[in-house]
């Protein structure tokens, strides 16, 4: 089946978080790197593996598939011009996180972004080839959640939140 709008109304349908990904030691412009993703899932126990989809079209494909060590925030209610703006195409690469709240993760050094509902740090267990993405799967080595930060964002149908009742 090809991608019509039939389909597309009803992924839109489907109710998600969103996830700030990123890539590379805080501090080191050259190597670190962020997306927004929806496309994420847990999927194992044993092993505690996740899973993200990204797009072979998205800068930020080279950038995970070429590292090992990886780190995923689920953002909070409050953040979604965070998001957006991890998901603006063509953004500067070398000033992406400027004016973002980040710490480095302790096992992989990829920011967390602060603020965040949880996150996790990955290394990369394998990556699979899904038409125009790849599933870049990851073995959770720290997770850790942040009580103090509100409601999760969410996401559907092409807007953040949720729609009113009624
Ligand atoms: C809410 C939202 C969720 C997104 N989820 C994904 C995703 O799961 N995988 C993906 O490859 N792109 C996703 N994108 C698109 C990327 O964030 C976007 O294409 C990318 O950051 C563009 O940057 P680039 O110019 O470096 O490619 C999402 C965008 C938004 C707004």
């Amino acid at each position: 089946m090809s991608h019509d709008s039939q389909v597309r109304a009803v992924f839109r349908e489907f109710v998600t978080g969103i996830t700030v990904v990123t890539t590379g030691p805080v501090g080191d412009a050259a190597t670190r790197h962020a997306m927004t993703a929806n496309a994420f899932c847990s999927i194992s126990l044993d092993p505690v593996l996740v899973m993200v989809s990204v797009a072979h079209t998205a800068r930020f494909h080279a950038a995970i598939t070429a590292t090992d060590g990886w780190a995923v925030s689920i953002l909070a209610s409050d953040q979604s011009a965070v998001a957006a703006h991890f998901a603006r195409s063509g953004r500067n690469l070398a000033t992406q996180f400027d004016g973002i709240e980040q710490v480095a993760a302790e096992r992989t050094g990829a920011p967390l972004i602060r603020g965040s509902r949880a996150w996790l740090e990955c290394r990369t267990h394998d990556l699979v080839r899904a038409g125009d993405h790849t599933l870049v799967l990851g073995e959770v080595l720290a997770a850790g959640v942040n009580p103090a930060s509100g409601q999760p964002l969410t996401y559907h149908r092409g807007g953040f939140g949720l729609p009113s009742p009624g």
